[in-house]
């Protein structure tokens, strides 16, 4: 590699300065600092076209989860193609999401501190489209008497276990009845119901997958339709992920879907087989990488790159085109790939790609997503949720 041979060494110095001019003309992949996250944007926009297509064939709503992407650039394209809002899985993230023009945004847990009580409060002052949930009946009078000091009507959902004990209140009786107690809070305006089944998402093998998210859902609907047959309003009946999408939207009851990683995909989901597919999980294309640089080659069928600890590299990440390879890390900022005898070596200086394995933790510690066609770089994306002070 000789930079001379580019004849335009200025063009790597001034990357950010293009950046901030949004100039993209002459940016390309090779520019770019490493470790880099890449979004493929063919790639990713047929990811979005697929569900809002399939939303609208069966009928069902979409409130993208936006604690995979934690960008309003993202957020504004699902609303553009027919989403309904936004769910959030923090109060800062709804702050965010909300003050970037979002209407709709759902907070999937409770605001139980203080802080996040009055936030939440001022954000419905701000945009009453704003909308939060409950697992508890002292989470709903906190609300109302937050609610009823501000002069603010809060549009409110009520949580329901299903499969994750993190979070939810024991469906039927119990949810039926704090969903009475926010019914009948004058502040407070009830919406309907969430059941978020954490554990079917994951579950490998369509059938099984299946089986598990009729079974975790199933107190949801039954409590859906008590509260139908008390009287209650019920506007929205919420859940739903990448994995469970096409499970969740033949559900009778269900209005909506929260999916949120198909606009990326990882490592994890891509294993737990498509309904028409056991092997891969094709559904959604994976349109995230990690770029990298090979910053050392000392040592027979193994390379060093410039991702470690720092860049969440964990050895589940998997190297694009050649998914025999081993990757480990050794430190803040080092990773190796290993690889058997007699295939192809890596060279100082490659750039390797690696499709991450946890969406959520991957894109908390970067700061911009670098959007390419192919080689090009056509935009870029600020990642503006993560979990720094501001954004707590
Ligand atoms: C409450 C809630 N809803 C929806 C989702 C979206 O799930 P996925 O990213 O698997 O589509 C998550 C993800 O963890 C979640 O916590």
């Amino acid at each position: 590699m000789s930079l001379a041979a580019t004849n335009d060494t200025k063009r790597f110095e001034d990357v950010e300065q293009r950046i901030v001019r949004r100039d993209f003309r002459s940016l390309y992949k090779e520019d770019l600092p490493t470790p880099s996250m890449v979004v493929d944007l063919d790639i990713f926009e047929k990811n979005l076209h697929t569900m809002a297509d399939h939303c609208r064939k069966t009928g069902i709503n979409l409130r993208g989860h936006v604690k995979v992407h934690k960008s309003p650039d993202i957020a504004k394209r699902q609303i553009a193609l027919g989403s309904i809002g936004v769910t959030c899985a923090t109060i800062a993230e709804c702050e965010l999401m909300a003050q970037s023009g979002i209407k709709g945004v759902l907070l999937t847990r409770q605001p139980a501190s203080k802080n996040n009580i009055v936030r939440a409060i001022a954000l419905a002052k701000r945009e009453p489209t704003f909308a939060t949930v409950v697992d508890d009946a002292q989470m709903a009078e906190w609300l109302q008497d937050a609610a009823a000091e501000r002069g603010v009507k809060l549009r409110t959902a009520v949580d329901i276990y299903a499969g994750l004990t993190r979070h939810g209140s024991e469906a039927g009786k119990p949810a039926l009845e704090i969903a009475k107690k926010v019914n009948s809070s004058k502040n407070l305006s009830l919406i309907g119901f969430m059941g978020y089944s954490g554990t079917a998402s994951h579950t490998h093998g369509w059938n099984e997958r299946t089986k598990k998210s009729l079974e975790d859902t199933a107190g949801l609907l039954e409590t859906v339709a008590l509260a139908k047959k008390a009287g209650l309003p019920v506007e929205i009946v919420t859940g739903g992920s990448t994995g469970t999408y096409n499970i969740d939207s033949g559900r009778n009851g269900m209005t909506e879907l929260q999916a949120g990683s198909f606009v990326f995909m990882d490592t994890a989901y891509r294993k737990i087989g498509a309904k028409s597919d056991p092997s891969v999980y094709s559904d959604f294309g994976p349109a995230l990488t990690v770029l990298t640089t090979v910053i050392s080659k000392r040592h027979p069928q193994q390379c060093t790159i410039d991702a470690g600890n720092k860049a969440l590299l964990r050895p589940t990440d998997e190297v694009k085109g050649r998914p025999e390879v081993k990757v480990e890390n050794q430190g803040a900022e080092y990773g190796i790939l290993t690889w058997e005898a007699g295939v192809r070596d890596y060279k100082l200086g490659d750039r390797v790609d690696l499709y991450p394995s946890n969406l959520d933790m991957s894109t908390n510690v970067y700061d911009r997503y670098y959007v390419v066609r192919g080689e090009q770089v056509v935009d870029v994306w600020p990642i503006m949720g993560r979990s720094g002070a501001a954004q707590r």
